[in-house]
């Protein structure tokens, strides 16, 4: 069995025998460490992204991890017209769900571009891609969700600073912070918990690829233990909706709402 990984912030690792968690968006660059961990840790977990090539390159990638868990693999689109009898269908499956990250990220056509430059399609694509995805999947996967278990959205700095180049990525990613917050608000003690962590750079596979790479950005690893401790409630941000993962060092904090 993988030894598991403590990092410095980090109390005892939870085990999550049992527990299935979606990782919607498993196959991105933050998604594979996520997943990486949460199987280390034992628990089932059903990855999913649009395309099936990054999918298996995701199988592949993870495939000499050991610990108790599984990993399977599904295609799922946030945009598609049945998404609500997808998550209905995967539900059926492997759920109820302990735990649902939502890791989604559209960058769009148009590259980096001053807000005042984009076309309306471009606008459009981008919310689409960024809020409107977000928003429907919490609708299409909370009513899946065990009431013990967690529905978080990972985001980025984005969503508290400009982003000059990138208007579509830091208005959606501020429009989810809130979004994210609403929803925990509403739902309240009744569960699930849901969860808004912000996060700083990572250390992705694409950027180590074009040679981008800074050993004190954080590891999709250390995020996806951050996840396990959530799921399992032993976190001791568990009462807390908004967090930021953001220092490697300091690891996980508090944002300043409570449930
Ligand atoms: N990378 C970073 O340094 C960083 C830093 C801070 C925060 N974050 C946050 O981490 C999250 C993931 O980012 P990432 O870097 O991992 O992005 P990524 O590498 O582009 O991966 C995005 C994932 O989302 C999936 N996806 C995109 N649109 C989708 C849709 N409409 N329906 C279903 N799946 C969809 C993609 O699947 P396909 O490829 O198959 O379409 C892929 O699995 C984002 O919320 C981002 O804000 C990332």
């Amino acid at each position: 069995m993988t030894e598991r990984t403590q990092f410095a912030w980090e109390g005892a690792r939870p085990d999550l025998t049992g527990k299935v968690v979606v990782v919607i968006g498993g196959s991105g660059g933050v998604g594979e460490g996520v997943v990486r961990t949460l199987v280390t840790d034992g628990a089932t977990v059903v990855a999913t992204g649009r395309d099936l090539s990054r999918l298996a390159d995701l199988v592949a990638n993870i495939s000499t991890v050991g610990g108790g868990g599984r990993l399977v693999t599904e295609v799922l689109d946030a945009a598609g017209d049945g998404l609500d009898d997808e998550a209905a269908r995967l539900a059926e499956r492997y759920g109820p769900f302990d735990g649902v990250v939502i890791s989604v990220a559209s960058w769009g056509e148009q590259g980096r571009k001053p807000a005042l430059s984009l076309t309306d399609a471009e606008w459009d694509d981008l919310i689409a891609g960024n809020l409107t995805s977000v928003f429907r999947l919490f609708r299409a996967f909370v009513p899946h969700t065990k009431k013990s278990g967690i529905v978080l959205q990972l985001n980025g700095m984005s969503a508290d600073l400009a982003f000059p180049g990138g208007a579509g990525i830091a208005l959606s990613a501020a429009a989810t912070k809130s979004l994210t917050r609403t929803i925990a608000a509403e739902l309240g003690s009744r569960g699930p918990r849901v969860y808004q962590v912000v996060l700083g750079v990572v250390r992705t596979r694409a950027r180590r690829a074009a040679g981008i790479d800074d050993l004190g950005w954080l590891d999709g690893e250390e995020i996806g233990a951050h996840i396990a401790g959530l799921v399992a409630a032993t976190s001791p941000l568990v009462g807390i909706a908004l967090q930021y993962h953001v220092e490697k060092a300091t690891g996980p904090v508090a944002g300043s709402v409570r449930f």
